[in-house]
């Protein structure tokens, strides 16, 4: 499991068949746990942009990243620009409770890219994999940078592990199985995104095609050792709860059984209760920048 939907995935309407709205909570809950992640991500990209005027979140779903964002770049104006409105409701309140500013912007991508506005820094987290064409998005993306600007995009990493190989109950290696029925589920997810286009998916070398010099790629460690505390707990469940509905029967019957058992919240055996339950994931942000003088 990772950025957000079961796995490392997630999903609306012009693109992909995730009902985005209706996991606010969850996603929030996730950036959360993964808030290891942001500082330490935030903390590198203020070594990279200097100043920026405007900063924009693409996709920012309940805002976590924007107010980080808000809070890193405090001089900056920060939006946050998704295609949910109920995310963004979601981010303005966040913002209002932590007392950072932000705007946010409606946005269905890709029909309006060109309604974002120029940029000193964007970031984008978990969002490319969801538009078909990923480096048409890339390449409209670099086009709002202004001259000096940074292009941050959080794609791959590692999948999430939360559970021992063997944890007691049903056949071991559970988590494997999970991870290969979603590399298919995930699959099939880009397969039908309208206008989908196959790309080797190498974040480096599509920055560099979309005219920016790229700078580094920054993995960062996501690392909660057992026992956890309650809202990684409720995190793993709401993940596991959602992986359930989307993989079906990509996975077999006595998995399913194991799985029912993991999101029970009354079973001892659940991931409210188990003692060996973790998360330990890494993050990756593909940095790039535009050349020229500010
Ligand atoms: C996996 S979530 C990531 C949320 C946030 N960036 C994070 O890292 O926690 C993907 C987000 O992208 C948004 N999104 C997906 N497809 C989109 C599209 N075509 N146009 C605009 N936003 C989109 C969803 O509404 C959701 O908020």
């Amino acid at each position: 499991m990772s950025q957000g939907h079961g796995h490392g995935h997630g999903h609306g309407h012009s693109g992909d068949d995730y009902d985005w709205a209706s996991l606010g909570e969850m996603l929030e809950r996730n950036a959360e746990v993964h808030r290891d992640f942001l500082d330490q991500a935030m903390d590198w990209l203020r070594v990279q942009a200097d100043e920026p005027a405007r900063v924009l979140d693409v996709g920012s779903g309940p805002g976590v990243a924007a107010c980080a964002l808000a809070d890193a770049f405090g001089d900056a104006e920060v939006v946050a620009a998704d295609r949910a409105p109920e995310l963004l409701a979601l981010a303005q309140k966040r913002a209002a409770r932590l007392g950072v500013e932000i705007t946010t912007l409606r946005a269905d991508l890709p029909d309006a890219f060109g309604e974002l506005g120029p940029a000193d820094v964007v970031w984008t987290s978990g969002v490319m994999h969801h538009i078909g064409d990923q480096q048409e998005a890339l390449n409209r993306l670099a086009g709002l940078l202004r001259p000096g600007g940074v292009l941050a995009v959080v794609e791959g990493g590692l999948t999430m592990r939360f559970l021992p190989r063997d944890i007691g109950i049903g056949r071991p290696g559970l988590q494997s199985r999970l991870d290969a029925a979603n590399d298919e589920w995930f699959s099939d997810m880009r397969d039908g995104l309208p206008g989908s286009t196959r790309t080797v998916e190498d974040w480096p070398a599509m920055l560099a095609k979309a005219g920016l010099m790229p700078s580094a790629s920054r993995t960062f460690l996501v690392d909660l050792p057992a026992p956890l505390d309650t809202e990684p707990r409720l995190l793993l469940r709401d993940l596991l709860v959602r992986q359930r509905e989307m993989l079906g029967d990509r996975i077999d019957a006595a998995d399913h059984a194991v799985i029912d058992r993991l999101v029970h919240d009354d079973d001892r055996e659940s991931l409210l209760w188990r003692p060996d339950a973790f998360v330990l994931t890494a993050r990756t942000v593909h940095s790039a920048r535009r050349l020229g003088d500010r």
